[in-house]
C-alpha cells in the first residue's frame, strides 16, 4: 500500500483505492510540497455533484489537481471542466498530467478570469472568489439557474452564527445568506464542512 501524508491530502492514505488521475494529482502534490488539495471527503463530493453536471464545471485554484480530478471522473462524457489558477508553475505541471483527458481547460490568471468562461452548472470556489479575502464570485454571473456552487474547506459549525476566529464567520454567512442562492453546510468529516448552494430560478 503507497502512503501519501501531506496537509489536505493527509486522508489519501492509500492511492491504489483511488480513481488513478486522482492518485496521479496527490503524488504531483506531494511531489511538489504542495499541502493544500482537497481532502478525499471534499474530492467524493465533487465527484458526486460533478455526475448532475449537464455541460460544463469551473474550478478557482487549480492547486496540483486533486479536486480537478475528482471532478473529471465524476462528469459525464463531454461535459467541460475549466480551471483557474494564479500560479504559473502549478499550472504547468497540471496542463501535463491532464494532456490526455478531453474537454479539461486550465486557464493561468487570476480567478476572475473564470467569468470569461462561464456561466458553469457546478462551480468550485477553491482559490479566489469565495469571499474569504480578494472578493466573493457572482454567481449569476458565473452559474445557470439551477446551477450549483461548492466552497469548501470550513470548520463545521456548531451554533448561529457560524464564527470564525471569535468573530462572525462573514465569508461563510455570505453564501448561506446571499438572495440568489438557496445554501446549506453540508458537514463532510468532523472537522470539516462544505457551503454548497443553487442558484434560485
Ligand atoms: C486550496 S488550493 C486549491 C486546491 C485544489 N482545488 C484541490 O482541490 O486540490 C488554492 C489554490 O488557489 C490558488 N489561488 C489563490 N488565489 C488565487 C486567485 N486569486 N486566482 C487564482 N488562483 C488562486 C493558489 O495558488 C492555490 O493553488
Amino acid at each position: 500500500m503507497e502512503r501519501m501524508s501531506i496537509g489536505g491530502t493527509s486522508g489519501y492514505t492509500d492511492l491504489a483505492a483511488l480513481p488513478p488521475l486522482v492518485a496521479d494529482a496527490v503524488r504531483l502534490a506531494a511531489d511538489l510540497g504542495f499541502d493544500k488539495s482537497c481532502r478525499p471527503e471534499q474530492g467524493r463530493l465533487l465527484h458526486a455533484l460533478a455526475a448532475g453536471a449537464p455541460q460544463s464545471i469551473g474550478e478557482t485554484g487549480t492547486g496540483c489537481g486533486v479536486g480537478l480530478a475528482w471532478l473529471a471522473g465524476g462528469r459525464r462524457d463531454g461535459v467541460h471542466i475549466v480551471s483557474v489558477e494564479r500560479d504559473g508553475r502549478l499550472v504547468d505541471h497540471v496542463r501535463r498530467l491532464f494532456a490526455d483527458v478531453p474537454d479539461v481547460e486550465i486557464v493561468h490568471g487570476d480567478w476572475t478570469s473564470a467569468y470569461a468562461h462561464g456561466p458553469f452548472d457546478l462551480l468550485v470556489l477553491d482559490g479566489g472568489g469565495n469571499a474569504k479575502g480578494g472578493g466573493a464570485a457572482d454567481p449569476v454571473r458565473l452559474l445557470h439557474p439551477g446551477g450549483v456552487l461548492v466552497v469548501d474547506d470550513f470548520t463545521p459549525a456548531t451554533k448561529w452564527p457560524p464564527t470564525h476566529s471569535g468573530r462572525p464567520d462573514e465569508a461563510r454567512l455570505h453564501w448561506l445568506r446571499h438572495p440568489e442562492l438557496a445554501a446549506i453546510e453540508v458537514r463532510l468529516a468532523p472537522d470539516l464542512a462544505s457551503v454548497v448552494a443553487t442558484r434560485r430560478w
